[in-house]
């Protein structure tokens, strides 16, 4: 399997134009003819997977509490849409397994982000990847990721030959990532913006590891950072950054 790559992933669809991890989101980076989308997966109490960034409810929906907490029943009819816009009232959260089905009716890839609640990180990674498992054919454009290395170690554990990719943490960057990237056979390193350098992102090259950088939402970075090799940003506004740089490899 060879991880074919795009040069932009949307961020949690295309959260800049509606709310992040929704339908609407992955539908809207469709629009815009995003190849791939960026998704963040986590477990309801009750152990569902549903698309969602934060651990609470409150930044996002009308609800509040853990989501770690919180039934999938509940989760159901809370609203994700108004934080963001009038225009988007009565949105709901999405199961992973709803979003599936839009990613494949809309032939989008897909970086699976592992964001597992604090203590769930092995099984947030298992309950996802078993349902990934039963929908998910092209592996060339499936990259699951995270900064929890239980659960890259998870997914490496029940689907060894799916690519993963190692999140790094700009505030904690670990000095280990190549023995981390080694361990868990990662396919690719991705980093933040902020202490995204020219040294690090040829080191990364160099360990023959793509690298992909989070959250590039001006242009002007973008060409730089494609300048110096990064294979792919996630952005929030995909059309600001397609514009700005060459699109295919
Ligand atoms: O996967 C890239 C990026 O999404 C990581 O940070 O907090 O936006 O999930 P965050
Ligand atoms: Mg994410």
């Amino acid at each position: 399997m060879t991880l074919k790559l795009p040069r932009i992933i949307g961020h949690r669809g295309a959260c800049a134009y509606a709310p992040e991890n929704t339908l609407e989101s992955i539908l809207t980076a469709a629009e815009m003819g995003v190849e791939w989308v960026e998704l963040d997966v986590k477990l309801t109490k009750d152990e569902i997977p549903i698309i969602f960034h934060d651990d609470t409810l409150e930044r996002t929906t009308n609800g509040s509490g853990a989501v770690a907490e919180t039934l999938y029943e509940d989760i159901r009819h809370l609203e994700a849409g108004s934080w963001f816009g009038e225009s988007f009232s009565g949105i709901k959260i999405p199961t992973l397994e709803e979003a599936l089905e839009v990613l494949v009716d809309h032939n989008l890839g897909l970086n699976l982000e592992i964001k597992p609640c604090p203590g769930r990180e092995k099984v947030t990674a298992e309950a996802a990847l078993d349902i990934l498992s039963r929908v998910w054919d092209d592996h060339d454009r499936l990259l699951v990721s995270s900064f929890q290395h239980v659960s890259l170690e998870a997914a490496m554990d029940v689907a060894t030959d799916w690519h993963r990719g190692l999140l790094l943490d700009c505030d904690n960057l670990p000095p280990s990532w190549k023995d981390l990237c080694d361990y868990l056979q990662c396919s690719t390193v991705n980093i933040g913006l902020t202490c995204t350098t020219r040294e690090l992102v040829e080191d990364i090259i160099d360990y023959d590891k793509n690298v992909l950088v989070y959250t590039v939402n001006d242009p002007q970075d973008a060409r730089r950072l494609q300048a110096w090799g990064v294979d792919t940003v996630f952005t929030d506004a995909p059309d600001l950054i397609q514009d700005a740089i060459l699109t295919v490899h």
